[in-house]
């Protein structure tokens, strides 16, 4: 085999990417790793999941210095931005570093430079030359999207530059609440910043169920957050010193000032000027069309992650997606991905996570349902926590499979994976009120949501 000829050649190292290398190799097949970045580890592992997630340990921190107190501790403290960088750092090098040994380890060639598709298939690398493989997978991943007109500034922020600003606001405006938009203004808030949200739907969190969005936005007031939904951006304003965003909000129009303004409007495809449409691969809306196989229009050449037109932009699913193609093309028969059974989580301050249908999704497919809401305001972990919540579970009438569980409060982030057992191996309520969960612990909660679902609660009225 010539030195450029491999089996696979994947382009991007995102969670996507660096799963199908590592899976194909792992099959036995001869891998080449294509990266622009000096980094390995894509948007998750360099400027999102990651980084994020250690910026609210150290937000988490901070709110239990500040409420110290409730537990009979008196500790006080401010944050250290050097401090919170350099632990975010910390992590993020040293998750870098594990990858980088993996993908060594798996003599995976990991080829530097921007990539381009071309015919045969092949990449053809800047300053490198052509790479051929007999597949090459796309998984050049998703940017943060601004609205119409915006730019960048020192002041008007994306989660990119939000990561790297030199200072914590003392005010924040944050346009969007969705996961990115719910979490930042999250972070802001226990930094001690007046945070505003706005968010044209008409709800917070408008992919979640309907109660879990009241939730939200109830806890939002209770931290201070000016949260506003069915509000309209219309002009953001770097005023050099400040910014000033006008929505307008039932008829009302408004003007905020603060020392930031963070867009999170969502991601868009890193699609443009990497002769993907040249060598045919059909765009939606710049993300990559796939079968439910995920290949793309051109045979041999697969999308995911991001970049391809599936549901969710999900650092999990990008891995499910790599591992899924990386094993189609060992010839191994996998099955498609089922998307409502993917849990989806934001770490805010509640937390929120779900997995299966709404409530709402479930009486659109017709579904005959009961729903259960169970409060945490009763329950013991719940109160040592010091926070409460809500889970939520949909259920087919009449003893029928749960098929949608919703849940907002502490941990709900980890408690997600019991759910995503229950609701994709289709138990009943009665089943699962059947199983014995630890006590005191928060997962007593879907314990007893599914009891009350059985009808069987003794503490719910
Ligand atoms: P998103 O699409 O989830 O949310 C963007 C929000 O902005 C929407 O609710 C939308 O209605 C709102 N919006 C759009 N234009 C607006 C305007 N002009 N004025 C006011 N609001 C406006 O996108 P987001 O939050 O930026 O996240 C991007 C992707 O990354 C998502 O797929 C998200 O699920 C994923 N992600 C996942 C995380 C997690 O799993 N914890 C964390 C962060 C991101």
């Amino acid at each position: 085999m010539p030195d450029d000829q491999y089996d696979v050649a994947v382009l991007g190292s995102g969670t996507g990417g660096y799963s199908a290398a590592l899976r194909a190799a792992q099959l036995g097949k001869r891998v080449a790793l294509i990266e622009r970045d000096e980094r390995l580890g894509g948007t998750c592992l360099l400027r999102g999941c990651i980084p994020t997630k250690a910026l609210l340990r150290s937000a988490e921190v901070m709110d239990a210095v500040r409420r110290s107190g409730e537990w009979g501790i008196e500790a006080s403290g401010e944050p250290d931005w050097d401090g919170i960088q350099a632990f975010k750092g910390k992590v993020v090098d040293k998750l870098v570093g594990g990858l980088t040994g993996l993908i060594k380890a798996r003599k995976i060639e990991v080829i530097r430079g921007t990539g381009k598709l071309a015919g045969g298939p092949a990449v053809e690398v800047e300053g490198h030359g052509t790479v051929r493989a007999s597949d090459v997978v796309l998984a050049t991943g998703s940017y943060p999207r601004l609205l119409p007109g915006m730019e960048v500034t020192d002041r008007v922020i994306t989660s990119d530059q939000a990561l790297e600003l030199p200072y914590i606001p003392g005010s924040a405006v944050v346009i969007g609440a969705g996961a990115v938009g719910l979490e930042f203004a999250s972070f802001y808030r226990s930094m001690g910043a007046e945070v505003t949200v706005v968010e044209a739907l008409p709800r917070l969190a408008p992919l979640e169920d309907e109660d879990v969005s009241k939730e939200l936005a109830r806890a939002f007031r209770k931290r201070g957050i000016a949260a506003h939904a069915g509000a309209k951006v219309k002009d953001v304003k770097d005023a050099g010193d400040h910014v000033e965003v006008t929505y307008e909000a039932g008829g009302r129009t408004e003007t905020v000032s603060a020392d930031v303004c963070l867009v999170a409007v969502g991601r868009g495809p890193v699609s443009q000027g990497l002769g993907y449409e040249e060598a045919g691969v059909e765009l939606e809306r710049g993300h990559a069309k796939v079968d439910g196989q995920l290949q793309t229009a051109v045979s041999h050449v697969w999308a995911i992650g991001d970049l391809a037109a599936t549901p969710f932009q999900l650092a999990h699913v990008s891995f499910a997606e790599g591992i899924a193609v990386a094993e189609r093309i060992a010839g191994i028969d996998v099955p498609e991905i089922d998307y409502i059974g993917i849990p989806r989580v934001t770490y805010s301050t509640p937390e929120v996570a779900s997995v299966g249908l709404t409530e709402a999704q479930a009486r659109e497919r017709g579904l005959e349902i009961e729903v259960e809401r169970f409060s945490m305001q009763g329950l013991g972990k719940a109160n040592i926590v010091g926070e409460g919540g809500m889970v939520k579970m949909v259920a087919v009438a009449d003893g029928g499979p749960i098929v949608g569980v919703h849940m907002i409060g502490p941990h709900v982030t980890d408690l997600v994976a019991e759910a995503q057992l229950i609701t994709n191996w289709e138990a009943a309520a009665g089943e699962v009120a059947s199983l014995i969960h630890p006590h005191p612990s928060l997962s007593e909660a879907i314990g007893e949501s599914a009891l009350a679902l059985a009808g069987k609660s003794l503490h719910a009225p």
